[in-house]
Formats: C-alpha cells, structure tokens, sequence
C-alpha cells in the first residue's frame, strides 16, 4: 500500500472513535483530511467539530460539517490528529503543518486523543523529524541560541520566500539535531522559554491511542 491510502486506512479507521450525537475535535494534515473526509459520511449523526487550523475549519465546512468555537465548547471525549513521531509510550512530535499551537489547545481539551498515522511515523525515539517550534517573531534570535546550547539547530520556517506566518500570526523555528530522550522535561523546559508560543513535543498531551496504518492493516496501539 502506498503511504496515501495507509492514511485513507487510519482515516477510515478512526470513525469508530466518533461517538453520535458529541462534538469531535479534529486536527490538521493529510491524514486529518482523509479523516475529514470519512467523517463526512456520519455528518447528520454529530453536532459538529471543533478544529485546530484554518485548513482544517474549510475543509470541514466544504463538507457541511458545523465547526465550533474552543471557547463554546467544555469538554471534548476525543480528538483525532496526526503526528510527524510517535514514540512506543504515545509521545509524539507534531507542527510539521504549522497548526501545533491550537492543536494542543484542542488535545488539552480533549480526554482522549487518538493519533492516526502511517507507520512511517512511528520511531524510538523522538528527534529526527524537525522540532517545530510556534514563536513569537521578536524572540526568534535569542531562541535560535538557546536551541544551539542544547546542541540544536533552529532555521526559520519560510513560505513562498518569506517566514511562514502561522494562524495565530506567529513564526515557527524547526530545529534539527535534538535528541529528545525525556520528552515530558523537554517540552516542560522549552514552554517556559520566553517567546516560545508552543513547542512541538506533546508529551503533556501525549496519545491515549494510536491507529497505525501498516502494510498488514491497522494496528492498535494503547498507551
Ligand atoms: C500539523 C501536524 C500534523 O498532524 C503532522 O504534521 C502530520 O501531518 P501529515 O498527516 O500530513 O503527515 O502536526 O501541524
């Protein structure tokens, strides 16, 4: 199977986790939009969603699906989302779509996230994708050293020759050459970085479940 209908697969697969008649939160990427495309198919069964991007946001409405505001909603069952990593406990490295701030924002409120994946994403350990990292523009420099003392490497994310700007009207820093062997520390310490808006690790809000697409079919992981 290719990687794309892997993640048609896992898209799919992550209906059962839709429960009728309750809002579901959704993220942001190509495997969230084969799951909001299948999502389509149950439309009439739920409220609607709330969502972690713009894309996403257009992408469900396209499909007549009602998309809400964070702020009007309390609580969420679950929230099904990507990830660029995963590791064997449920850690996970996610922004490669820019869409991490809001994406956490969602997963905070969500008591169970689900991650679909193709089983490219799954890894020992987390650090050989880019770290994406939400920043504030005018702590770019300082931040870009504070990365380097950790032995990191931070560019700038650009876009059609400019920085990326991100939903939230943000940078984002992807940083190679971590190796993130205690995540829940890690994003602890770098959140606290004055300037950092969000960083990519979600290790606080790690997967409760991950459907993984294999060329064997979907594999079940629960953390
Ligand atoms: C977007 C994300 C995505 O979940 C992550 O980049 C995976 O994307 P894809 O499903 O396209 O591989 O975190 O900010």
């Amino acid at each position: 199977m290719t990687q794309d209908e892997l993640k048609a697969l896992v898209g799919q697969a992550a209906l059962q986790y839709v429960t009728p008649g309750e809002i579901v939160g959704v993220g942001t990427g190509s495997t969230v939009n084969k799951f909001i495309d299948a999502l389509a198919s149950m439309k009439d069964q739920i409220p609607g969603a709330v969502s972690s991007s713009v894309a996403s946001t257009a992408r469900l409405q396209a499909l007549g699906i009602p998309v809400f505001e964070a702020n009007d909603v309390a609580e969420l069952s679950v929230y099904i989302d990507g990830a660029d990593e995963i590791d064997a406990s449920g850690h996970m490295v996610k922004g490669g779509g820019a869409a991490l701030t809001r994406e956490k924002i969602v997963a905070a409120q969500s008591r169970r996230f689900v991650c679909i994946a193709d089983e490219s994403k799954m890894v020992k350990a987390l650090g050989a994708f880019p770290l994406p990292v939400e920043v504030i523009p005018m702590a770019t420099a300082r931040l870009i050293r504070q990365f380097a003392a950790l032995g990191g490497k931070a560019q700038v994310r650009f876009k059609d020759g400019a920085p990326l700007v991100s939903d939230n009207g943000q940078h984002i820093l992807d940083v190679t050459g971590l190796q993130i062997t205690d995540p829940l520390g890690f994003e602890s310490l770098v959140n606290q970085w004055p300037g950092v808006v969000t960083v990519g690790v979600f290790a606080h809000q790690k997967a409760s479940v991950c459907l993984l697409g294999t060329s064997a079919g979907v594999k079940t992981l629960v953390f």
